[in-house]
């Protein structure tokens, strides 16, 4: 069994899954948002503390697996350094303390294998990770070891745009959700530019159209409702066209949405309506696996163990940042 940690931003979670058939055992995940939505955002140094407190009180339950742990993992990156070290702490502390091997994962592959929790790996496949910090089309061909990306954001990600919107419009964090809600009640009346439209390559931005929402904010003649309709459906457009524009020279055979942002149903059934005319099966995660969770991280780490994809503890540095290598197209 391996023991797993996820501290990257503001959810403190634990997961033990099963290195043989790869199943979860356990999974436990403690959420900060309500206490970071009173500030419109995560703040880092808060949600530090809040692990201190959270991480500790999971592992306690965890106990009755320890003699049967083979490693511990813990994201390592990308993600907020003063978050990460949480965990990272608590996993080097457990790898000296237990005398078991320990595992660095990389938050953003976590995402990607929380489709194939309690499965085997689609050896194929294609993938939109959208999440509060990042939007990428990405490719795994046979596993965590074989990740190329093909486009990325030039500046804010696809959930952080809701973020900011929530926040322009008074409204809580995580934006996602919020926006998600009130736009079933509103109609996307507004006709709000799309990002790179006329741009012939394959990347994404969000700014342009976060300050677009701005000003139709300012004009005070619109209701939140129509607001969030009308950006969704122009921050989701922006990700289809781009996406057409790729499946022109490459059309995936599974496509995979991951991320925070992965729960939006909005954008789901776009997906699946591009799936039907190119030919290609969809793959989302389970709901509760969209959002950040250590069961993710375990299930990446099952199979880096099988690979003894492992790091001594003084080389396990947090690192905020990480780069896939760049798939030319
Ligand atoms: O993956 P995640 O939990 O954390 C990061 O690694 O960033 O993603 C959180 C992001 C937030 O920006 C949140 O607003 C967004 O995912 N999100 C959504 C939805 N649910 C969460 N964005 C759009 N629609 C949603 N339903
Ligand atoms: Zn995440």
């Amino acid at each position: 069994m391996i023991l797993s940690i996820e501290s990257s931003c503001d959810d403190s979670s634990i997961a033990i899954t099963d290195i043989k058939n790869k199943k979860l055992l356990f999974h436990k995940k403690i959420s900060q948002e309500l206490i970071h939505s009173q500030y419109g955002g995560v703040v880092p140094e808060l949600a530090s503390r809040l692990h201190l407190e959270a991480l500790p009180r999971i592992l306690a339950q965890t106990k009755e697996f320890f003699p049967k742990l083979k490693a511990i993992a813990v994201t390592a990156s990308p993600g907020l350094s003063v978050t990460l070290n949480e965990g990272v702490m608590m996993a080097k502390a457990l790898s000296i303390s237990l005398d078991i091997p320990l595992i660095g994962v990389n938050h953003l592959i976590g995402h990607i294998y929380s489709v194939f929790i309690d499965k085997d790996v689609t050896s194929d496949i294609m993938i939109l990770l959208v999440s509060g910090g990042h939007t990428k089309i990405l490719n795994m061909q046979n596993g965590y070891q074989n990740i190329t990306e093909l486009a990325t954001t030039i500046d804010d990600s696809f959930g952080e745009s809701f973020d900011k919107v929530s926040k322009m419009l008074g409204l809580g964090y995580p934006g996602g959700p919020v926006i998600e809600e009130l736009a079933k009640n509103g109609k996307p009346i507004i006709d709000f530019p799309i990002p790179l439209r006329q741009s012939p390559e394959i990347k994404f931005s969000y700014s342009g159209l976060k300050n677009a929402v701005r000003l139709a904010i300012l004009e005070n003649k619109y209701s939140k409702e129509d607001i969030a309709a009308s950006f969704q459906k122009a921050a989701i457009e922006h990700l289809t066209m781009k996406l057409k524009k790729l499946f022109k020279t490459k059309t995936p055979n599974n496509f995979a949405i991951v991320g925070g942002a992965s729960a939006n149903l909005a954008l789901r059934e776009e997906i699946e309506k591009m799936g039907k005319k190119y030919k290609f099966n969809v793959i989302y995660p389970e709901l509760k696996y969209c959002s950040d969770n250590a069961a993710m991280i375990g299930r990446v780490a099952v199979d880096m163990y099988e690979n003894e994809d492992f790091v001594n503890y003084n080389d396990l540095k947090v690192q905020p940042r990480v780069e896939f290598k760049k798939e030319v197209l």
